[in-house]
């Protein structure tokens, strides 16, 4: 495909000041040969960002933030902001993750403000989208996704900025996944909708599947055409699990 796979690990609310060997770890088990072919990403807590890029310094592994702030500054309690996780060395970031628009309402339009706040800043920016479990059973997967898709993506997206999960939200934690073949489906259908927001551009936009994405799941995952990577989430907490993962590249 000439796109270079991504794994990126998503800790969401886990870790404190103790976890940051975990990312060591990461780092120190990661072979050169391995990050020639492949970027790694992983995405703590806000708070340990700035020990993180530290621990990190010199690999080839990348730090993000795990949600932004749309404005670069302000009157925001509470809010970071695209250029504050640029300023500790973060270099992406997730947008639009279904715990996000679930429990904090976001919408498909803020997700296309914040993801224009991670341009503006210079960060790329992983813009999760997925179907409900009632939403698959209605056989509207398709329906929504493409329709997540083309109200955030902003206009004159690259694939330097931008990154698109498809995260089924009946797979988050649950060790659920879709067969290959619905996945292949679901990415068949997104980059086809990229092509029609981006133009030529959507060929070298990646798309990570993730949904409980396991060492021993990954393989036959990631082999999934128009599958460039996973965005991993309870399996990145653990070090041996996550380059389990990344071994299937
Ligand atoms: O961002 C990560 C996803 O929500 C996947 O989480 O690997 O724990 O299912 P999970």
């Amino acid at each position: 495909s000439g796109r270079r796979p991504l794994i990126a690990g998503n800790w969401k609310m886990n870790g404190l000041r103790s976890s940051v060997p975990v990312v060591e770890a990461i780092r120190d088990g990661l072979s050169p040969e391995l990050t020639s072919r492949i970027d790694v990403l992983v995405c703590p807590p806000s708070t340990l960002i700035s020990s993180c890029v530290a621990a990190v310094y010199g690999s080839a592994i990348a730090i993000g933030g795990q949600n932004l702030h749309a404005k670069a500054s302000g009157a925001f309690t509470g809010s970071i902001s695209a250029e504050m996780l640029a300023d500790l060395g973060a270099t992406y970031v997730i947008v639009g993750h279904s715990e996000r628009r679930a429990y904090h309402h976001e919408t498909d339009d803020g997700v296309h403000a914040k993801a224009l706040g991670a341009r503006r800043a210079g960060l790329c920016g992983i813009i999760c989208v997925g179907e409900t479990q009632e939403e698959r059973e209605e056989g509207r997967t398709l329906d929504i996704v493409r329709a997540q898709l083309a109200i955030g993506v902003p206009k004159g997206a690259k694939a330097s900025d931008t990154v698109i999960a498809y995260e089924p939200v009946w797979a988050i934690g649950t060790g659920l996944t879709p067969t290959p073949a619905d996945i292949a489906e679901v990415h068949a259908s997104l980059r086809e909708m990229l092509g029609q927001l981006i133009g030529a551009e959507a060929a070298k936009v990646r798309i990570l599947y993730g949904g409980s994405v396991k060492p021993g799941n990954a393989r036959e995952l990631m082999a999934v055409e128009n599958v460039d990577g996973a965005l991993v989430g309870g399996a990145s907490l653990v070090a041996s699990d996550f380059l389990g993962i990344a071994a299937a590249y």
